[in-house]
């Protein structure tokens, strides 16, 4: 059973200056929260009670969120401000650690996870989630990342979550070739190969790989000797390749949508989709939305 995630959060978010000059790119608003929040959200929806966050000293503003802010709790008591107190402390449900570690050096993203294998162990498997990407499950019975963590708890393989994108964008994926027939949204299917962001006439399919992965612990020992491939970072996804030779990997087809909130347009549209069903704000917002949709 996957009960930990990593979560790679080191990153200097460059692609979303000027607002991540003094704020990590996690902690950007989406409608009333960081995105980090909802990345949280997602992997506690589906079942992770242990959240490993890869992190670099500068970003502590991200652990300050899932620590219990003690004066502050304390003030809204005082004051009678119960659904707040009670929106604060269901930000991290009490069954569930935050633990982090640090990453010394930007080495990439293979080298991130790596980061987190004193905590993990090569015995255990884990989920992997990019906290630049919101899985979004509206409308769905239970999120994507809990259907792929089923799928790897069923069959033992490791799973890697993707889904269709123009074929023009394939350069900044991680690119799967399904072995025969590609898998049905919903759906896990074996995999031919996988390559890190491909020339656009040399990609072996338009499936991305969208960040979302459930490991076997053995993806350490490949890890550690990965050696730095494309952008000459440690590449997670150059370790998955050398395990799919090994035992065979899945790819698995997501049924929601995502938001790549690692740039600006990602997370306006993230806000567009989020805000106008928002409990508390959709109305108002839906109303902005149609106030401000006549305008050039
Ligand atoms: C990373 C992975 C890539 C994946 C992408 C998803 O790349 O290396 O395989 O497709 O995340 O967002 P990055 O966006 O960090 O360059």
């Amino acid at each position: 059973m996957i009960r930990k995630a990593v979560l790679p959060v080191a990153g200097f978010g460059t692609r979303c200056l000027p607002a991540s000059k003094a704020i990590p790119k996690e902690m950007i608003t989406i409608v009333d929260r960081p995105v980090i929040q909802y990345v949280v959200q997602e992997a506690v929806e589906a079942g992770i009670r242990d959240i490993v966050l890869v992190t670099h000293g500068s970003k502590s503003a991200i652990e300050n969120h899932f620590d219990k802010h003690f004066e502050l709790e304390a003030g809204l008591e005082a004051k009678g401000k119960h659904e707040l107190l009670e929106e604060l402390r269901s930000i991290v449900p009490e069954d569930v650690n935050i633990i982090s570690v640090r990453q010394p050096e930007p080495l990439g993203l293979g080298h991130a996870v790596l980061c987190a294998r004193p905590v993990i162990g090569d015995d255990e498997p884990f989920a992997v989630l990019l906290p630049d990407v919101l899985v979004d499950g509206d409308g769905l019975e239970r999120n994507d990342l809990a259907g792929m963590i089923e799928s790897f708890d069923a069959t033992g393989r490791t799973q890697l979550m993707v889904e269709e994108v123009p074929h023009e964008l394939v350069y900044k994926y991680g690119i799967v070739a399904p072995e025969g027939e590609p898998p049905a949204a919903g759906e896990a299917g074996a995999l031919a190969g996988l390559v890190e962001k491909p020339k656009v006439e040399e990609a072996p399919s338009d499936l991305a790989v969208i960040g979302r992965y459930a490991l076997p612990g053995a993806i350490f020992p490949l890890l550690a000797e990965t050696p730095p491939g494309a952008g000459n970072e440690i590449q997670l996804t150059d370790a998955i390749e050398t395990l799919r030779q090994q035992s065979g990997v899945d790819a698995w087809r997501m049924l929601g949508r995502t938001y790549d909130c690692g740039h600006q347009l990602g997370y306006l549209e993230a806000i567009l989709a989020y805000g106008r069903r928002h409990a508390r704000y959709g109305e108002g917002f839906r109303e902005l939305l149609t106030r401000y949709s006549g305008e050039e």
